[in-house]
């Protein structure tokens, strides 16, 4: 049996670029590994079969399509074995709330079924397989905080120094990340950018961004959060906009909605604050949970194995 502990992620910088021919999106993306995370435990079995327990698990897909199932068939198809696991998920990353909790569950199964059939997969080949999977899944066996470009894949590490604390508020039910990207080229479409969604150019990281990570300074990177996504998810999901301002109200540092949301991040200034901030967005009404974490933390890794 082999447990494996995997991060969610948050975008502190996602800056959305043109549609692709592929009908994905070209990406400056920064991501933030967080300590909120699953368990997904890998035991012997017969076939791939998939249980979930934990808030939202009723809303998880059990059968081939979780990406935790084909993580498990893919690491078994590329080194021509038959897939054969019982994995188990804990969950605690919000289930489609655009903390890429399913991308962390397709990488921990990666982890855990290589650690279980004592594969030794290469990092590089378990990359590979990562991004086939999913555009985030590739981060969530990375961790720490990394740039991502082209559909988010394509990682480069980031610098950071000591650590940021953060609260997640949690939405009731989920956003579909497709309808959200949509959203964001009609918003844009009617606004008018002066380019075609094809045509926007490549976004960048923000280099105050960058220096705002590498100092560990939670003011700085308050002043340098972007989400190119925010509007999309707060136009299908108004209410947003009253969980953003109960949050700010309450002191943090910055706030902003998480990769497609519907989950809210808030920064800030040091553990204290975060508590009171979480039990402000409690009280406020505006959210179904919330959650105190920080990060960076490690990506996947296997916790316990016997
Ligand atoms: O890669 P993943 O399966 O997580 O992507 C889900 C959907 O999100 C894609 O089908 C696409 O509609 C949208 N997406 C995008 N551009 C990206 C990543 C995702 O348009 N870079």
């Amino acid at each position: 049996m082999v447990t494996v502990r995997v991060p969610a992620k948050v975008n502190v910088q996602l800056g959305v670029g043109g549609l692709r021919p592929d009908g994905f999106h070209d990406l400056a993306n920064v991501f933030f590994a967080v300590a909120l995370g699953d368990l997904v435990t890998a035991r012997q079995g017969e076939g791939v079969t998939l249980t979930c327990e934990g808030p939202g698990s009723d809303q998880v897909p059990l059968d081939d399509s979780n990406l935790a199932a084909r993580a498990a068939y893919a690491l078994a198809a590329h080194h021509g074995i038959e897939a054969n696991v019982a994995l188990h998920i804990e969950k605690a990353i919000p289930v489609a709330g655009g903390m890429a909790g399913g991308s962390a569950d397709g990488a921990a199964a990666l982890v855990a079924c290589d650690a279980l059939w004592e594969l030794g997969t290469p990092a590089e080949v378990l990359h590979g397989l990562a991004a086939e999977l999913g555009s985030d899944v590739p981060f969530a066996l990375l961790g720490g905080v990394a740039l991502g470009r082209g559909r988010g894949e394509i990682l480069t590490p980031l610098p950071v120094e000591g650590t940021f604390h953060w609260v997640f508020a949690v939405a009731d039910g989920g956003l579909s990340t497709p309808a959200v990207y949509r959203e964001c080229d009609r918003l844009r479409a009617e606004a008018g950018t002066g380019y075609t969604s094809e045509e926007l150019p490549d976004p960048d990281a923000d280099p105050a961004l960058l220096a705002a990570l590498a100092a560990g300074d939670p003011i700085l990177l308050a002043d340098a959060l972007a989400n190119d996504l925010q509007a999309a998810a707060v136009s299908l999901r108004p209410s947003l906009a009253d969980t953003l301002r109960a949050g700010t109200a309450a002191g943090a540092l910055a706030a902003l909605v998480s990769g497609s949301g519907p989950t809210t991040a808030f920064l800030a200034k040091d553990a204290e604050a975060a508590e009171g901030i979480a039990r402000a967005l409690r009280e406020s009404g505006t959210c179904r949970a919330a959650h105190v974490t920080y990060g960076p933390v490690p990506g996947a890794a296997v916790r316990t194995s016997a």
